[in-house]
């Protein structure tokens, strides 16, 4: 029988994660199906009932429901844990749920793997403190950067994200304050501005000589925070498609036992979107 898998959002018809997952299934020769599965708010542990009861094997979830999530599930990762959101449920012996994080993985991964770009002795600079950030706190701290300093236009939200940070040498802030600091080599920005075409207020000496820039949206054009990095200096400018299609590696590895190779997706989708 067909194994059952499903992205579950509101809304979700703009997901690329069922395309994503059936390339991966094509690639790996796995039985699966994989649906967009829009719940209403408020609906998501009927909905999730409804999908286990009816044979599902594994949700990601997605934008509103990674916290609801994270309490739906009876087990969890320690990355999820942390992170307070589950994007990832694999459905194991007897229906019980277990819960995952894959995002912060998927970002190192695409960093590193796919861009070369070293974290582990970097200065760092996180904007944000929403879910988005918090989900990739853990991996990130665990690569080790020299620094981090978490920016955030409600500074006490980035505050409350110091205690996950580890041992590391860690700061936050307001974006004001970033034009006091010592400028920094990566660069990501975890804020939704950019979802209203908008940037973080930020003040322009922010990168070292040969930084990056991260933005963890994607758009089949170039994101305004993007536009702004390049403009300021950033020699690498980079959108989050990798990081959506090495997450949704790390989640099909979760189900399947295998790792799709991801390299001949993200350029397949990267050319999906830009031809619209
Ligand atoms: P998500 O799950 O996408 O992270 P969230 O938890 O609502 O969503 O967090 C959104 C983040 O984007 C927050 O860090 C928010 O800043 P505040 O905490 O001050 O609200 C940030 N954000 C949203 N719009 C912004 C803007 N126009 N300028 C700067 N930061 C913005």
């Amino acid at each position: 029988m067909t194994d059952r898998y499903a992205v579950f959002g509101n809304p979700v018809a703009h997901s690329q994660s069922p395309w994503i997952h059936t390339r991966f299934a094509e690639l790996t020769g796995q039985d699966l199906r994989y649906d967009r599965m829009e719940a209403p708010v408020g609906g998501f542990d009927q909905a999730l009932r409804a999908f286990v009861a009816d044979g599902g094997r594994g949700l990601n979830v997605t934008v509103p429901f990674k916290q609801d999530a994270w309490h739906a599930v009876d087990q969890r990762s320690q990355r999820a844990t942390r992170a307070g959101a589950v994007n990832t449920i694999v459905v194991t012996e007897g229906d019980k749920l277990f819960g995952d994080n894959t995002d912060g993985v998927g970002l190192l991964r695409d960093l590193r793997d796919n861009h070369g770009l070293a974290v582990t002795g970097s200065r760092v600079l996180l904007l944000g403190a929403g879910g988005a950030v918090r989900g990739v706190l853990e991996p990130l701290t665990k690569a080790a950067p020299a620094g981090l300093v978490i920016a955030n236009r409600t500074v006490e939200r980035a505050q409350a994200l110091l205690p996950l940070c580890g041992d590391i040498p860690t700061a936050a802030c307001g974006f004001a304050e970033l034009a006091r600091m010592e400028p920094f080599d990566l660069v990501i920005n975890g804020t939704s501005a950019g979802l209203s075409g908008s940037m973080p207020d930020l003040p322009p000496a922010l990168f070292t000589e040969g930084a990056a820039a991260y933005d963890m949206v994607y758009g089949a054009t170039r994101t305004v925070f993007m536009g702004w990095s390049r403009n300021a200096g950033a020699e690498t400018v980079l959108d989050g498609l990798g990081m959506l299609v090495e997450q949704a590696a790390e989640s099909f590895l979760l189900w399947r036992g295998v790792r799709p190779e991801t390299s001949g997706v993200i350029t397949a989708l990267r050319e999906k979107l830009t031809q619209g």
